[in-house]
């Protein structure tokens, strides 16, 4: 559908994109002075050491040149530049494409269309050889069962193979922008670490790359701390080793830069943020799991009964309330938190990523609980939620 409207729709759609962690890229194109030298320019979000930027990259024809600015000053500068010189603006966002087509004077057309891209752009400042191929066939994927001796992935672990790379590309993306600011080794918790799938990946790309990095896996079943050890020790794997416990009872000795959680289930993912939180961790990463203690609670708004009434709306609504109100949690502590999917669904359910990035230092408990927090809680009917209570009793 194409609607009229003027260059402020397109300047309103950018940055609503931006603020919901939608935008993956944009592209002004078809300059309107027929002589110019300046043929596009393509914009996407980009990681640097300050935090989220917009990468900005004028292509002339025989040379790009690239520019990051902040997301308020981009968002004024790219508005200004389409209205000033070009026809034609291509917005893609997670939720759906835009293409702007500027006609006479200010009139702007709006064609919105379903998403090219469903998952998260890559983010990185340099592009590197794929963490897949790297891994080639590592002896700890095959021991622990994820391939064969030929390198492959074992029937049915084709899919965690996936997750386990993306998750550490991911990782190793956000770690690129502060981890060459570190005094000391990076301290990285991987809570509920079970096998060990994340953990030994995580610390195996940490090596290739050569980055000064412990890892402690947290795992509450003896037997798996046990095995990891063993293995750990077995593949020489000096800087990485797990410890029997309760993700709220281990206490990190040197500190806590980094921590992941993997599918912890239930509210041992809102223990596992609570511990990053409290310890400071600049970058808190979690792929959340099952949503029980939400769901358990929802009593929805009235005019959404005749939704909720099917059972997997329901359980979709939990996912969405629970990890939206860790999300909401998370910013009042300071952090700048984004939810987005990093594998493709088709290749799991359990595709969702909880990042939060620590804007500050010390910057824990600024406004918690925010007024929107309390307004999702109350009205959902939740009285009771893991995070948000443990945050209460420190925050009293
Ligand atoms: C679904 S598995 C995920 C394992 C691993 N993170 C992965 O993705 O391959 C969840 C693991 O978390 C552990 N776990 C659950 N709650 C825990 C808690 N409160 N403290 C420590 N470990 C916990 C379980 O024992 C289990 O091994």
């Amino acid at each position: 559908m194409t609607n009229p409207s003027d260059s402020s729709s397109f300047k309103e759609r950018l940055r609503q994109a931006w603020d919901a962690s939608q935008f993956v890229s944009l592209t002004l194109s078809v300059p309107e002075a027929a002589e110019s030298d300046l043929r596009k320019i393509k914009v996407r979000p980009v990681l640097l050491k300050r935090g989220w930027a917009f990468s900005i990259v004028r292509c002339r024809r025989t040379q790009e040149l690239t520019t990051n600015l902040p997301p308020d000053g981009a968002v004024e500068w790219i508005s200004r530049e389409f209205s000033a010189g070009w026809r034609e603006a291509h917005l893609f966002t997670l939720g759906a494409d835009f293409k702007f087509r500027r006609a006479s004077g200010c009139v702007v057309k709006e064609r919105k269309s379903r998403p090219t891209f469903t998952q998260a752009p890559d983010s990185s400042h340099d592009k590197e050889q794929p963490l897949r191929s790297a891994f080639g066939s590592e002896p700890f994927l095959r021991r622990l069962g994820v391939t064969n001796p030929e390198g492959q992935p074992r029937p049915g672990m084709a899919g965690k193979l996936r997750q386990i790379v993306r998750f550490v590309e991911l990782l190793g993306h956000l770690m690129d922008a502060w981890r060459t600011d570190a005094e000391k080794p990076l301290q990285v918790a991987d809570m509920g670490a079970g096998k060990g799938y994340l953990t030994f990946a995580m610390a195996r790309a940490f090596e290739m790359r050569g980055w000064d990095v412990d890892i402690v896996g947290v795992e509450a079943r003896e037997e798996l701390v046990e095995a990891g050890n063993a293995l750990a020790k077995e593949l020489g794997f000096a800087r990485l080793r797990f410890v029997h416990g309760k993700i709220g009872e281990w206490t990190p000795a040197n500190g806590l830069d980094v921590l992941v959680a993997l599918h912890a289930c239930d509210t041992a993912t809102d223990d596992a943020l609570f511990h990053g939180i409290k310890a400071g961790a600049a970058l808190v990463l979690t792929s959340p799991c099952c949503h029980k203690e939400v769901r358990a609670q929802l009593a929805a708004p009235e005019f959404l009964s005749g939704i909720l009434k099917h059972g997997i709306l329901q359980e979709r609504q939990a996912e969405i309330i629970t990890d939206g109100i860790r999300a909401l949690a998370l910013e009042g502590c300071g952090y700048d938190a984004r939810v987005f999917e990093f594998v493709d669904p088709e290749h799991s359910g359990k595709n969702l990523m909880l990042a939060a990035m620590r804007k500050k230092k010390n910057a824990q408990l600024i406004s918690f609980p925010s007024d929107e927090l309390k307004i999702v809680m109350r009205e959902f009917g939740i009285s009771r939620q893991r995070l948000v209570e443990l945050l209460e009793k420190t925050a009293s």
